[in-house]
């Protein structure tokens, strides 16, 4: 399958219903065949879809950047499933004011259709609208140290490893080293 039957959009209002089924398959994938990618256990925080769900997710959505806790998500789709979520990549604001010159960054995509270029054409495509908002200067990450794809991905597009927390997570008594990474949007 190539590249081209894939999409790749901003989330509307109208996108929030499947993409909140995308990130409940995500949360049930975590850990499969050893990679750990999500803070959640894989069976207790598969969280159902409920209607509190959706409204938070709406509301982040559609929440100025000048306001905490704002969120812009970017769906991959395919063009022949164009009623599932596949894939998706968040930039997020912080809970303070005083961080909003700053935004995480979290990423996933179904298993089936990973190592197809579809993350690299994510990152870039959330990287071009980063830079295209005055107001961001940094965009952070962390990355679980086992999650070497995910990683080199992150370090092709700029970041760079700024930190190291050891037994940070502990799911299922796996504990996990969450790496943090930083891209500098070259503001002065
Ligand atoms: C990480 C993830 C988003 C990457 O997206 P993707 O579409 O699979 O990635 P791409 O195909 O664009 O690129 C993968 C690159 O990693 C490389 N790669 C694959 N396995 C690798 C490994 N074990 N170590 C290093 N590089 C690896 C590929 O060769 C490819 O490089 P290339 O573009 O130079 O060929 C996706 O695999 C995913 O969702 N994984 C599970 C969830 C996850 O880890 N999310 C991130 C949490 S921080």
């Amino acid at each position: 399958m190539s590249a081209a039957e894939y999409t790749i959009v901003s989330a509307t209002v109208a996108d929030v219903r499947a993409l909140a089924e995308h990130w409940r398959r995500e949360v049930v994938d975590n850990g499969r065949d050893g990679l750990w990618f999500s803070p959640y256990d894989p069976n207790e925080d598969a969280r159902p879809v409920s209607d509190e769900r959706i409204a938070h997710i709406t509301a982040a959505i559609q929440r100025p950047l000048t306001e905490p806790l704002w969120q812009r998500v970017w769906v991959l789709r395919r063009t022949d499933k164009p009623e599932l979520v596949l894939g998706s990549l968040s930039l997020y604001g912080g809970r303070l004011a005083s961080e909003l010159h700053r935004c995480g960054l979290g990423m996933g995509i179904e298993p089936e259709h990973r190592g197809r270029r579809n993350g690299t054409a994510m990152v870039t495509t959330a990287l071009e609208w980063a830079r295209s908002v005055e107001t961001l200067a940094w965009v952070d990450l962390g990355v679980f140290d086992g999650n070497h794809r995910a990683r080199a991905l992150y370090e092709r597009a700029g970041f760079v490893l700024v930190g190291e927390r050891r037994d940070a997570f502990r799911v299922r008594d796996v504990r996990i080293t969450d790496l943090s990474m930083t891209l500098d949007l070259g503001r002065r």
